[in-house]
């Protein structure tokens, strides 16, 4: 057996603000946004909703569509760099909430590479038997933590969240190959100081340029795959500029990079499995689909994944 997705759910807040509402915010231009970052509009959660209902409604739709309930799940894991506080972790509230008392439950804190993280961490654990169903959540409030005075970040980030219930799956299937790291010397280009985000844009755009490449070339590698063998490309949705340039990395049509940057904006954690949601949910993705996941973040962390669709 190999560990796969069983199920998938997502959750995004119904408040849109398009670049057009920013224009009145800020200083800044839809035109600007659009070209420098692909991003037209972002979801950004109200005051009622923390990061944690957040991840609790992805949750309830996930195991859904794993066919499971919440006592089945064995490990809860949550990537988020915003939870509604440093503890109880989001891991914890939502297994109340959900009703998967006894589960192990942890959050995760590797930024934008945050989910890559969580569903490698969660391949161990099927692997080895020593769990059977791991529920993986990427997650963020970035609103909360976004300085709306600071033009260069506040149009970037948008709020959201997505889920995904791993478990075993027939062999050939599921997670085909992995690479994780960090280089925590870069940290100082991309952090939260007391209550907002502070970012060397420029500084970040090189790494994540190099390093997307980099990773989603090295997972392709790794499986014994060529790029003919990929069906869709999944980068952490930070940029199209940077998204393009791990496209381009692997020689693969534009058809192939799937986009949701445009309507989501960068939701960290969220945005991997978010637009893996969303492309299950548009009848997109199918069983069989071969799909390169790469994400970087702050720390500086970084995680890619080949992943085959199916096989439950
Ligand atoms: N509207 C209008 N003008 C702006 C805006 C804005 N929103 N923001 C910046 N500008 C101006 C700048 O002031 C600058 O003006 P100047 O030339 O007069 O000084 C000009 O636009 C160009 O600014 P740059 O920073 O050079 O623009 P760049 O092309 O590098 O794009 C960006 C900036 C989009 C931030 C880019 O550097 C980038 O995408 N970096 C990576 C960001 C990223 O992916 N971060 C991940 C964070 S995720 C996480 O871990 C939470």
């Amino acid at each position: 057996m190999a560990a796969g997705v069983l199920g998938i759910g997502k959750f995004v807040p119904e408040r849109i603000l398009t670049n057009f509402d920013l224009e009145k915010m800020m200083d800044t231009s839809d035109e600007w946004i659009r070209t420098r970052t692909g991003i037209e509009e972002r979801r950004i959660a109200d005051d009622q909703t923390d990061t944690s209902d957040m991840a609790y409604f992805a949750s309830e739709r996930a195991i859904k569509n794993a066919g499971l309930t919440p006592k089945d799940i064995d490990l809860i894991l949550v990537a988020t760099v915003t939870p509604d506080q440093p503890f109880p972790s989001v891991a914890c509230m939502i297994q109340d909430r959900l009703g998967a008392r006894g589960s192990a439950a942890m959050d995760i804190s590797a930024a934008c590479a945050g989910f890559m993280y969580g569903m490698v961490t969660a391949k161990q654990f099927i692997d080895s038997n020593a769990y059977k169903h791991v529920l993986v959540v990427g997650v963020e409030k970035l609103s909360k933590i976004t300085n709306w005075d600071d033009r260069s970040t506040a149009v970037l980030f948008g709020d959201g969240a997505a889920a995904a219930v791993m478990g075993p799956v027939s062999e050939g299937n599921g997670i085909l190959s992995f690479e994780l790291g960090a280089d925590g010397s870069g940290g100082k280009n991309l952090y939260q100081d007391k209550e907002i985000i502070k970012m060397n844009g420029r500084e970040v755009f090189k790494f994540a340029v190099r390093q997307m490449g980099e990773s989603a070339a090295s997972v392709v590698e790794k499986a014994g795959l060529t790029k003919e063998d990929i069906d869709y490309l999944i980068p952490h949705q930070a940029n199209i500029r940077i998204m393009e340039a791990s496209r381009e990395r692997l020689d693969i049509p534009e058809e192939k990079m799937i986009k949701t940057i445009q309507k989501y904006g960068n939701t960290s954690s969220s945005s991997i499995p978010l637009a893996l949601a969303d492309s299950v949910e548009n009848g997109v993705i199918k069983d069989g689909d071969l799909i390169v996941m790469v994400g970087f973040g702050g720390g500086l962390t970084w995680g890619a994944v080949t992943l085959r669709w199916g096989g439950k």
